[in-house]
């Protein structure tokens, strides 16, 4: 499996499992699967109200001596709910504790939204809190702390542009590891990539496989279907491949890790199969040439009228 260095060494595996939508009832199994054929990186968050399960899985696979915790690689995420900096440590603390680990690999600031501290999904604009109330900035330093204490190694961001992660570093003393965004070949960020490579940021890929079990108010009519795309769908047949498979290799093949969901077997081999297929440079460069800067995940459940949130300001673009 490939992995990206970090600044201090540890290498962080490219392909990991998913696990938004990974319904309590199924997420057991397809960890205890995942470990089974391969998997050591997993990619989890506070608001996918799962991490208890997570944490019964990988506990048994480590009770069991299937592997230990050194060889795996576990992310999650902070709820906007806790961005004031001295609460990043209580929300991590519960992320710990359902997860059953005494520290994680890579902590993530979510979104760069904050909300009310009891309002899990805000319904109106009383539910946020402007950025210019908590700065990412004072979050970010609850991040560092948490770091320096010993219950991450790495800490990073999610949904972060480039001018958001160029603020956050000015006056960062450990500045951002890891920037975690949907990536697929209809959305490419180019940029955001490049600025990412100069900075010795590893970028993750999410939803890349377009996330089609999302909750249908998340959706748009008419959605376009990644595995329908028939230069994606040209590929996969020439090498019987399936499309969700070059998709995988697509991210990994543009050096960026991959988080693939999935809760079934066979599925779970093919992604993890996927992350080791080598496409050509013309099989490369004809995906290349698919972006539409089309994003599934919109970030429209932020902008919420009367609230200094906006699809653009999300963005910055
Ligand atoms: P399932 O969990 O039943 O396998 P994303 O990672 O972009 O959020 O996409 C996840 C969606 O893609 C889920 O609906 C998942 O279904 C499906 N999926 C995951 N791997 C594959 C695959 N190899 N082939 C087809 N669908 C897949």
């Amino acid at each position: 499996m490939k992995t990206y260095p970090l600044s201090n060494g540890d290498q962080m595996p490219a392909l990991g499992l998913g696990t938004w939508k990974s319904e309590p009832g199924e997420v057991y199994k397809a960890i205890r699967t995942a470990i089974s054929v391969g998997y050591r990186h997993f990619d989890c968050a506070y608001i996918y109200q799962n991490e208890v399960e997570i944490g019964a899985a990988l506990n048994d696979a480590i009770m069991t001596g299937e592997v230990n915790r050194e060889e795996l690689w576990i992310t999650s995420k902070l709820w906007n709910t806790h961005h004031h900096e001295a609460e990043v440590k209580e929300c991590l603390n519960i992320t710990l504790k359902s997860l059953q680990l005494d520290y994680l690999d890579l902590y993530l600031i979510h979104w760069p939204v904050a909300h009310r501290k009891d309002v899990i999904f805000p319904q109106d604009a009383s539910g946020l809190i402007s950025l210019s109330d908590i700065p990412l900035e004072d979050t970010w330093r609850g991040m560092e702390s948490v770091q320096s204490a010993g219950l991450t190694k790495h800490i990073g961001v999610s949904n972060f542009s480039v001018k958001k992660i160029k603020q956050v570093n000015l006056s960062a003393t450990q500045k951002i590891e890891v920037n975690q965004v949907e990536l697929h070949p209809l959305l490419q960020q180019k940029e955001l990539l490049q600025f990412c490579k100069e900075e010795n940021i590893v970028v993750t890929a999410y939803s890349p496989l377009g996330s089609r079990d999302r909750a249908a108010q998340m959706k748009a009519d008419n959605e376009p279907d990644l595995f329908e795309i028939p230069i994606i769908k040209k590929i996969a047949e020439k090498h019987g491949y399936s499309p969700a498979q070059i998709l995988v290799a697509w991210a990994v093949n543009r050096d960026t890790v991959v988080i693939p969901k999935s809760t079934n077997e066979g599925r779970l081999k093919q992604n993890q199969e996927a992350a080791n297929i080598k496409l050509s440079s013309d099989e490369m460069d004809s995906i290349n040439s698919l972006d539409k800067h089309f994003r599934y995940v919109t970030g429209e459940f932020f902008a919420l009228p009367g609230s200094d949130y906006t699809v653009s300001n999300l963005w910055d673009e």
